[in-house]
């Protein structure tokens, strides 16, 4: 196999973006291109303004401005890019279908099969095909299938090369992974896409399957993490009944290292656009085989999620006496975890729509995501019109005019500089008593209570 020169990839999104960045950022010989079909998104990649880049993430300016120009390069001709490049990485989305069989549950692959024939259609030298994405095991094989009968007649290599960032972290991630994992046949591909990666992760850290194992490890992977965020989540709902502490005892059987510490932050549920997406396609793969106790297992950790994010909502209003109506609560947070401006799955988005349909008044802060973001996600719930949305929710920048006469404070996200707002000033200007309901166990109950506030959070 030739020495890589070319790499195109298609998708600029979360992945894409800052996969691609840090590539070339440490292969500055090879030629990465990313292209897109979203015209909007790959303008903001070129912006030379890094704070409007499309994603926000700790690092990614660092990297882009090395990078972009040199040997990194983002655009919309993606035939072009196809035909130059030696390997093409497919990082395009694979949300749950919305229609048809598998409704619910399978991921829609039809923006990969987009991919694979106009990969076949454009290809004039033989290429690399790595599947980045997060893909149901087996779907290698559906991509041979197309690119062998719809192309001409040039070689196709499938990888599957699937990534293990997390956003918020992603440039770190990136730049010391705990494994790169390389899936594939042709031994020759392989060695080829380990070399890019081994210019800067150490060979022992690329591990390298076939390609079942590996497409198949992504979606473990991410089943076992949502799993323990689920697992200490059930906890905490005990935790509260018998005076336990969720902290104390994540912090009592982390310390046991064959359970480890990471991943047992009790929270108001996870979000994101993979972790719930992910697990239904796992029960849909394993219900497809008839494997239902397997279906049933996994699909327990989603139904915990959603039970602990109706609970946080249940609890505020239950606490505010059985009644929020007109009472304005300000959410801060509105991304599914901190450092991010993605809001995707993010579980403030279901605590909001629980107590509107109990006709709160919402006031929402998040220092990254924008307003027309927050419409845009509780518009496409679709439980209430967009006028309605509008009437009860109002987004702020300025949080302390938020917190002016408000009924209570609910904490969504566990941004940092939550932590250092004032809080004996926001017990002034609320309303009496003040509430403060904690999603994130960001703030400390002891303190808390004695500046006045009643304080509710999970797990304690
Ligand atoms: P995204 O929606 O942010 O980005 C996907 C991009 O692909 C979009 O910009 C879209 O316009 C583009 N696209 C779709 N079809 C196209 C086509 N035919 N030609 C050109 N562009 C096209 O999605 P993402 O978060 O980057 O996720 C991509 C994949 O990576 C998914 O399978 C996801 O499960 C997986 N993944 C995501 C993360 C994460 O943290 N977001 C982490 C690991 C894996
Ligand atoms: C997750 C995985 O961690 C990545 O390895 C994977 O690549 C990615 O999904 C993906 O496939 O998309 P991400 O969703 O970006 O990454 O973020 P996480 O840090 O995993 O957090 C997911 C959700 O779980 C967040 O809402 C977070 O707040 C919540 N969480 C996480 C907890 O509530 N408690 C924890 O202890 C950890």
């Amino acid at each position: 196999m030739k020495k890589i020169k070319k790499i195109t990839c298609i998708g600029a999104g979360y992945v894409g973006g800052p996969t691609m960045s840090v590539i070339a950022q440490k292969n500055p010989e090879i030629q990465v291109t990313v292209v897109d079909l979203n015209e909007q998104r790959i303008a903001a990649w070129n912006n030379d303004n890094l704070d409007l880049l499309p994603i926000y993430e700790p690092g990614l300016d660092e990297v882009i401005k090395e990078a972009r120009g040199r040997n990194l390069f983002f655009s919309t001709e993606v035939n072009k890019a196809i035909d130059e490049a030696d390997v093409i990485f497919i990082s395009v989305n694979t949300p749950t279908k919305t229609y048809g069989k598998g409704k619910g549950q399978a991921a829609d692959l039809k923006f990969i099969e987009l991919c694979a024939r106009q990969i076949a259609a454009i290809s004039t030298s033989d290429k690399i095909v790595v599947e980045k994405s997060t893909l149901p095991v087996r779907t290698a094989e559906a991509l041979k299938s197309i690119l062998d009968n719809t192309g001409n007649g040039v070689n196709f290599h499938i990888l599957s090369n699937p990534e293990f960032l997390a956003e918020g972290t992603a440039i770190a991630d990136l730049h010391a992974p705990d494994r790169v994992l390389i899936g594939g046949e042709n031994a020759e591909a392989i060695e080829a896409l380990v070399n890019v990666y081994n210019s800067w992760v150490p060979r022992e850290r690329i591990l390298t399957t076939n390609l079942w194992s590996s497409e198949l490890s992504k979606l473990v992977a991410n089943a076992f993490l949502a799993q323990r965020v689920s697992s200490i989540n059930s906890i905490s709902e005990l935790c509260e009944v018998t005076g336990a502490n969720v902290d104390e005892v994540a912090y009592a059987i982390g310390h046991d290292s064959r359970i480890g510490s990471k991943f047992l932050k009790a929270s108001v549920g996870f979000g994101g656009s993979c972790f719930q997406k992910d697990i239904l396609n796992l029960v849909y793969i394993a219900r497809s085989y008839h494997l239902n106790e397997v279906a049933d297992y996994w699909e327990q950790v989603i139904l915990m999620n959603d039970h602990q994010k109706t609970r946080f909502a249940e609890n505020i209003i239950q606490t505010m006496y059985n009644t929020v109506n007109g009472k304005k609560i300000v959410f801060l947070g509105w991304a599914f975890k901190k450092d991010t401006n993605d809001t995707r799955e993010s579980a403030a988005i279901y605590v909001a729509d629980h107590l509107l349909d109990e006709e709160a008044t919402l006031v929402v802060y998040d220092p990254k995501v924008t307003e027309n973001q927050i419409y845009s996600d509780l518009n496409y719930l679709g439980t209430r019109t967009s006028l309605e949305n509008s009437r009860l929710v109002t987004v702020t920048k300025d949080p302390y005019e938020a917190f002016k006469d408000a009924h209570a404070v609910a904490i969504l996200t566990e941004w940092d500089e939550f932590k250092a707002f004032d809080w004996a000033k926001i017990k002034q200007i609320m309303k009496k008593p003040a509430f403060v309901f904690d999603g994130r166990k960001l703030l400390h109950k002891g303190h808390m209570e004695a500046i006045g506030f009643q304080y509710y959070a999970i797990g304690e």
